[in-house]
């Protein structure tokens, strides 16, 4: 099993703005999670895919020293602009403008030449994806995904998962939310993996991340989302009280 330190995420020690740049459990350890798992090296060419305002993306062109596609379809859900725009403005903020390329797109069109990547990665999105776009349009967004991969390259998904359990009674309510219910989007840890290896990847590795709860809590106590809404989840979480929301990681390769 990989040893992990998070000695370069570790020095960034400001969770609000962190939480604020970020859309998700997890923050800059999660990236930093990620890329040790995957083995991120100096030099690589990175799609990430739904980076949101590129915090993380920022972080792992920084700290890993790769060359990072980051892509996102959306508009910015507090400002309203292009989330590309802020992914540039932070790419000139973090110093690695020369590093970052934000586009506007989202899986599975990406229209990026085949086998363009060394590495992929993707967290806390594609279950967004499956929410909207169920299982036919989760399957076609890992078909691109490996598509775009040279072989022998490397997918990192980072997720929100369920634990192996039925949703307790007195949770359910609480994860059908009017949007992107947690219900609906979160899977579990196996038939992820499933549909992975049925999209054409060897799988070298999944779980849930040890710190899966950790991150939830910090995103509850640090998101702007949740500080302006604790009745929503905040309190999912602290109803849930760790039985059935987690965080799950697969790390995949495309066939040589
Ligand atoms: C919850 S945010 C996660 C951001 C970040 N990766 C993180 O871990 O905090 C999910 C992002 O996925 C993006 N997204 C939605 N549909 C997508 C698609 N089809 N392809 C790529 N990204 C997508 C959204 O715009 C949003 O910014």
């Amino acid at each position: 099993m990989t040893q992990l330190n998070y000695n370069k995420s570790q020095k960034y020690k400001d969770l609000d703005t962190i939480y604020a740049q970020c859309s998700g459990p997890g923050g800059l350890r999660l990236s930093d999670f990620m890329a040790q798992k995957m083995g991120l090296r100096a030099g690589a060419r990175l799609l990430d895919i739904g980076c949101n305002r590129g915090w993380q993306t920022c972080f792992l062109a920084k700290e890993y020293f790769v060359q990072i596609t980051a892509i996102d379809p959306w508009d910015d859900r507090m400002q309203g602009d292009a989330m590309v725009e802020h992914v540039r403005r932070n790419a000139r903020h973090w110093g690695v403008g020369n590093s970052v390329l934000a586009q506007k797109i989202g899986v599975p069109d990406t229209h990026f030449a085949s086998e363009s990547f060394d590495f992929a990665h993707s967290t806390t999105a594609l279950e967004m994806v499956h929410g909207m776009q169920g299982k036919e349009g989760y399957m076609a967004a890992l078909r691109e995904i490996l598509r775009v991969l040279r072989p022998g390259g490397v997918f990192g998904l980072g997720e929100p998962m369920h634990l192996d359990v039925a949703i307790p009674e007195d949770l359910l309510p609480h994860v059908s939310q009017p949007d992107f219910a947690w219900k609906d989007c979160f899977r579990d840890i196996h038939s992820t993996v499933e549909d992975i290896r049925n999209a054409g990847f060897e799988i070298v590795e999944a779980a849930h991340a040890p710190d899966a709860r950790d991150w939830w809590l910090e995103y509850a106590a640090h998101d702007p989302f949740c500080k302006q809404n604790p009745d929503g989840d905040p309190k999912t979480l602290e109803i849930d009280a760790g039985r059935w929301t987690s965080f799950g990681y697969v790390i995949a390769r495309k066939p040589e």
